[in-house]
């Protein structure tokens, strides 16, 4: 019998994070490879973040805190959610954690038994089903359809939906995609879920600032302030404040969920970092114009890398409304053969002859649940942006 636990048979580990590894590797053994496989801005984390982080460490603010965040952290979470989403809550009804992800992953923990479903639009963020196997639920994936731009139809969620359905994640911007829900066709898929009251919503808000051309974010609790009693609101300082290393994320709900939360979090790791926690607080009472200034960069670079790979024959890019995402489609490039002999005849072949034979490192489709297709992080240089979709352009003509 094995030593290692029944449980971790069940995940694989991030593959976003394998390819990463994987590119930097070769990069190390000298190869000129160009990675857009990271989902984290280059940019830094700005200096009056950077400067509140240092005035805690001098100040010695360097203790445990509260085991779910200190008070002023929760107060400036529920100032946020009133001021950029309308939404009302206490400091008890807030919890901060290491991370969005462990936010995410202690609500499924604090819920899930057995039999419990879990419902996942696909393309999903890899790490859901994962967390929700962890956790001894059962992820129920909803295909998005490419023709919807990768946005779940209030028809297909409608017919996702069991008597176990305990969950439904909602993300957006989304992570593979970029696609935001404006706000009627959010109402669209909150107007179905007010006629099945067993499920909760767990909206992870992650992207929310990264959004483009005038596109307005919003949020389900928002949306339909009656679905406000079994809606977690997830979010976190990761992305929009170039804060990925620091391992700050929240989240607010119902006082009970966000109790059972706490339990979890402080048997296992404790208060999140008491100087990230500062940093944070930080980031959410401070200036935000350099938001708009990372957010100019990044429509640029999403125009160019959109238009670079629709040039490419046998892809079709949607344009997205936010994140630093794009998710093409392949569907045109399968059955095809490289220059060096790979059949492509799914997204993950053509991703390895894609960095075998051109060194542009992108994580294929089937990683997050809809095939074939493939994501690129556009949160790199525009330089490397350019020689990378010239790279997938001349392996795409190079394909017979
Ligand atoms: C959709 C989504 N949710 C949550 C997270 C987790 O963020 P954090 O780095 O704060 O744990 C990520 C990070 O990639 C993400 O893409």
């Amino acid at each position: 019998m094995s030593f290692l636990s029944k449980t971790l048979s069940r995940v694989k580990p991030s593959p976003t994070i394998a390819i990463s590894t994987k590119a930097g590797e070769l990069k190390a053994a000298g190869q000129d490879v160009i990675s857009l496989s990271a989902g984290e801005p280059d940019f830094d984390t700005p200096d009056h973040i950077k400067a509140a982080a240092i005035a805690a460490i001098n100040a010695g603010k360097t203790k445990y805190t509260a085991p779910d965040g200190i008070p002023e952290l929760k107060q400036a979470v529920c100032d946020k959610l009133a001021r950029d989403n309308g939404l009302s809550y206490t400091p008890a009804q807030v919890s901060i954690g290491t991370g969005g992800k462990q936010i995410l992953y202690n609500a499924l923990m604090a819920t899930l038994n057995e039999g419990d479903e879990v419902l996942i639009p696909a393309p999903y963020w890899v790490s859901y089903p994962d967390m929700v196997l962890l956790a001894g639920g059962t992820p129920v994936i909803a295909p998005a359809k490419a023709e919807n731009a990768y946005k779940l139809m209030p028809e297909e969620l409608e017919a996702a939906i069991t008597p176990k359905t305990k969950w439904f994640i909602f993300n957006s911007p989304s992570n593979p995609t970029g696609a935001g829900y404006t706000w009627d066709e959010l109402k669209a898929l909150t107007d179905v879920l007010l006629r099945h009251p067993h499920v909760w919503i767990m909206s992870d808000d992650m992207y929310e600032f990264l959004a483009f051309d005038g596109f307005k974010f919003c949020t389900p609790a928002q949306v339909e302030p009656k679905l406000y009693d079994r809606t977690l609101t997830c979010n976190g300082v990761s992305k929009a404040y170039a804060m990925t290393g620091w391992r700050i994320g929240y989240a607010a709900g119902p006082v009970e969920l966000i109790g059972a939360m706490r339990k979890i979090q402080s048997q296992s790791t404790s208060n999140p970092n008491s100087i990230a926690q500062w940093a944070a607080l930080e980031a959410l009472n401070g200036s935000h114009d350099f938001i708009a200034e990372n957010n100019a960069v990044f429509t640029r670079r999403r125009n160019l890398v959109v238009d670079m790979l629709n040039a490419c024959e046998g892809i079709t890019c949607p344009k997205p409304e936010g994140a630093f995402y794009v998710y093409p489609s392949i569907a045109g490039l399968i059955g095809k053969t490289s220059a060096q002999g790979t059949l492509i005849d799914t997204d993950e072949a053509f991703a390895t002859a894609l960095l075998s034979e051109t060194g542009v490192a992108v994580v294929f489709g089937a990683a997050f649940g809809l095939s074939p297709a493939f994501r690129i992080s556009y949160a790199t240089s525009d330089e490397a942006l350019v020689d990378a979709c010239t790279r997938i352009q001349a392996f795409c003509a190079s394909l017979t």
